[in-house]
């Protein structure tokens, strides 16, 4: 496939593993995105997974057509993006690697001295003349790893973004926002301030695609992109509606949950809710941090809370959850103590307001805890 004139795409599409990176579902399948540029320096962009090594050489040699690549950039040295390197090595030993110092270092990490092509090494902001094209680098540390670069071909104005604004799914046509929302949160959301001040670092150069290491070509509305990832990793809520995320045991919880959910309705709030049992894990966190508020419902269970919210808060923590509203339900049919403990749990985060209406149903709704639900659902709406 034609990018421009000179860069064609050479990826690969995965649709048989079921967990990315060894915890992720992913239905829809994944792609590891690898491209040539042809020039008077013939360039590879990173390689692909080890499972698609075979195909992805073949794609390389079908787009080479007879010529031999000088260079092959390596902007990140995960697996899913690297692993092809040694394969690709032994049928290229000329083909130069044009790497950072850190990716370099993980090159023997990874391969020992089973790689003998030579390197150039570059720095953050050194330029590669290919000829007509001309790449430069930028160093991204954390985006998702410490080696991470991205890299712009100023003549055609295109980003190679490595894992940024990559998306799950491998179907190119298949709606960005959700699939993007939850490949960045899930793997990235903890490095918000680094992913700040790439885009600082970004908006010096015009970008008119974007090429990133998952997912579709990025070509128009390029800064409705940009824009979703200041808000994701500004912890900006993208969306004003409350999540209702719990977990229920014999069905209580769920009533209280839905009581409320039917209550915000009814005062024009936008609401989603997730049985956090039913739905797996990386859908419920993307959603929190998609949402301006959220309402967590679970129960006391062997003196901490049910393992799910337990699993979901951990999740949230560890991912610097922050500048949202929570509200609280806890149940518990002697000694509910679980809305102490997601208290505690979230105590770390930056800017969470509590309301003050926190709901106890012991055990089941009662008229009590009904009119507490009312309240939080009026707290919530001011
Ligand atoms: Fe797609 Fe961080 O690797």
């Amino acid at each position: 496939m034609e990018i421009t004139k000179d860069i064609l795409y050479i990826g690969v599409k995965d649709t048989n593993t079921d967990l990315f990176e060894g915890q992720y579902k992913i239905p829809n399948g994944i792609t590891y995105n690898s491209y040539l540029i042809k020039d008077k320096k013939t360039t590879v962009m990173d390689t692909v997974d080890g499972k698609f090594t075979d195909e992805w050489l073949n794609n390389l040699n079908s787009a080479l057509e007879g010529t031999i690549p000088d260079y092959i950039v390596i902007q990140h040295m995960e697996p899913d993006h690297s692993a092809s390197l040694k394969i690709f090595c032994e049928k290229y030993p000329n083909t130069k690697i044009v790497a950072n110092a850190k990716a370099q270092d993980m090159i023997k990490h990874y391969f020992g001295d089973m790689i003998s092509n030579g390197f150039i090494t570059v720095a953050n902001g050194e330029t590669l003349d290919l000829g007509c094209h001309k790449l430069t680098f930028i160093f991204a540390p954390m985006v998702h790893w410490p080696e991470v670069m991205v890299t712009y071909d100023s003549t055609d104005c295109v980003l190679f973004s490595a894992d940024a604004f990559g998306r799950f799914g491998a179907d190119e046509n298949a709606p960005w926002d959700d699939e993007a929302r939850r490949y960045y949160i899930g793997i990235v959301g903890k490095y918000g301030a680094q992913v700040q001040s790439l885009l600082k670092k970004a908006a010096d150069y015009p970008i008119k695609t974007i090429c990133s290491l998952h997912g579709p070509i990025l070509r128009e509305g390029n800064s409705r992109y940009i824009e979703l990832y200041d808000k994701w990793s500004s912890y900006t809520p993208e969306t004003e509606g409350v999540l209702i995320a719990y977990t229920s045991v014999y069905g209580h919880t769920k009533e209280a949950a839905e009581l409320l959910k039917k209550y915000l309705i009814e005062k024009g709030e936008t609401v989603k809710l997730i049985d956090l049992a039913r739905t797996e894990w990386s859908f419920a966190v993307a959603e929190a941090f998609r949402f301006s508020k959220i309402v967590l419902a679970t129960t006391t269970y062997n003196n901490d809370i049910f393992p799910f919210m337990r699993q979901f808060i951990d999740h949230l923590t560890e991912r610097n959850f922050q500048n949202r509203k929570v509200g609280l339900i806890e149940n518990g049919s002697w000694a509910p103590t679980a809305a102490k403990i997601m208290t505690d749990k979230l105590s770390g985060c930056k800017n969470l307001t509590f309301c003050e209406n926190k709901v106890t149903v012991k055990a089941a709704l009662n008229s009590q805890s009904i009119d507490a639900i009312k309240s939080l659902s009026d707290e919530i709406c001011n």
